[in-house]
């Protein structure tokens, strides 16, 4: 049987510490480690933030405060699926703001949570380079273009299972 994808194992540790010991001491270390350890985790929880910090003997508020200005960092556990709505330019002048109040009344979450089922978590983002379908957002891999927030219901309905 497959492994739950939020489970934290010893092995996934052991991973972590790969990837601390290959950045330790290199200026700038933090930033991919903590992407490498989202990676592997699915998000980054207290314990993998006070290993990074030990590990790389940096304060652990350096850690936090760098995971909380990037939105790409998650301090929760991910849905199932990760809507992204852009948020960039094009999108934002063509209406991105309400699709995104619509996404958050929709769904019962503001932006960085996720659903309570687990299905779906609520991310910003910028440019994804598909100017030309502004209002657009993103489900996994789906791109969603020429948004008005009467088509969200119908997109959601595509992933709840
Ligand atoms: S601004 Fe949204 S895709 Fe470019």
């Amino acid at each position: 049987m497959s492994e739950p994808c939020c489970q934290i194992t010893d092995e996934k540790y052991l991973k972590l510490d790969e990837v601390i010991n290959q950045y330790k001491g290199k200026a700038g270390g933090l930033i991919p480690v903590l992407h490498q350890a989202q990676l592997i985790f699915g998000y980054l929880p207290k314990d993998v933030q006070i290993r990074v910090a030990e590990g790389l003997g940096i304060p652990l508020s350096e850690v936090y405060s760098v995971i909380t200005f990037y939105s790409l960092f998650s301090l929760q556990p991910r849905g199932k699926h990760t809507i992204g709505v852009c948020l960039g330019t094009a999108c934002y002048v063509k209406g991105a703001a309400e699709i995104l109040q619509a996404l958050e009344e929709n769904l019962g979450v503001k932006v960085g949570e996720s659903t309570e089922d687990g299905l779906f978590s609520l991310m910003q983002t910028r440019c994804i380079g598909a100017c030309g379908l502004a209002p657009v957002l993103t489900i996994g891999e789906d791109v969603y273009g020429r948004l008005t927030p009467e088509m969200l219901p119908d997109i959601l309905k595509r992933y709840e299972q």
